[in-house]
């Protein structure tokens, strides 16, 4: 996804890098406005800032390795204390909370992970990403043999699923982890929490793009200013 405006992404990413403090783990997402956070601590880093990070994707990981930020992974550290990562939409929660569609890029699976493991998880976005209610269709990453049997379940819950296709390749996009991704549109989502859970129990299902209640602020860039919602 590079839609929106680049100066609100580059905003949102480097404010959110300086959140980051000495001595900590941070989890990196993936997509164009962490990549700015990315960069941001590196310079950090550069200039003497201790951390180690645990990337959530092939991108941010050559991201790190360039920026030369220290990496590390979840088995080898206690905890994360803060996971920085990008949206594809952004709806606020009555609750106070928020309510996320990710995987665009198609590595939600291993972000989900790593933003649910930490303390303190910032999403970082343009103004264009908040929306109410939820309505980019929804992506599922299945094993590949479960392709027809979800794109079933899908339809029986009231989506449209199509297979993503790669742009410049002739067959499907194949994440990381060898599997296939149906983007689900179902209209306005009303309900995520009920859709997350009916999505995530079909079998064959190994991660769907509904991030439920799990971001603590988010940071919305703009040209010139950030706005922090949530805390
Ligand atoms: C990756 O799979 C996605 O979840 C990204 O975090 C999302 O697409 C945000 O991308 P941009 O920051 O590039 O808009």
């Amino acid at each position: 996804n590079t839609g929106g405006s680049s100066e609100a992404k580059r905003r949102a990413g480097e404010h959110a890098a300086d959140l980051v403090e000495d001595g900590e783990v941070v989890g990196l997402g993936t997509g164009s406005t962490t990549a700015h956070a990315i960069r941001a601590l590196g310079r950090a880093v550069d200039a003497g800032l201790d951390v180690q990070a645990i990337p959530t994707s092939f991108q941010s990981r050559q991201l790190a390795l360039d920026a030369e930020i220290p990496l590390t992974s979840l088995d080898a550290v206690d905890g994360v204390d803060l996971a920085i990562d990008g949206a594809d939409q952004v709806a606020a929660r009555d609750d106070g909370g928020f309510d996320l569609v990710k995987g665009g890029g198609a590595a939600h699976a291993r972000e989900k992970v790593v933003d649910a493991a930490a303390d303190r998880f910032v999403v970082v976005a343009d103004p264009s990403k908040l929306v109410d209610p939820l309505d980019y269709p929804v992506p599922v990453e299945v094993l590949p043999d479960a392709r027809p049997t979800v794109a079933e379940a899908v339809r029986e819950l009231g989506g449209e699923p199509s297979l993503r296709t790669a742009r410049r390749k002739d067959g499907p996009v194949v994440t990381e982890n060898g599997n296939l991704v149906l983007d689900c549109d179902f209209g306005p989502i009303d309900d995520p929490a009920t859709l997350a859970t009916g999505l995530s129990a079909l079998p064959g299902v190994l991660e769907q793009g509904l991030f439920v209640g799990l971001a603590d602020e988010v940071h919305i860039g703009h040209a010139d200013d950030v706005d922090v919602l949530g805390r």
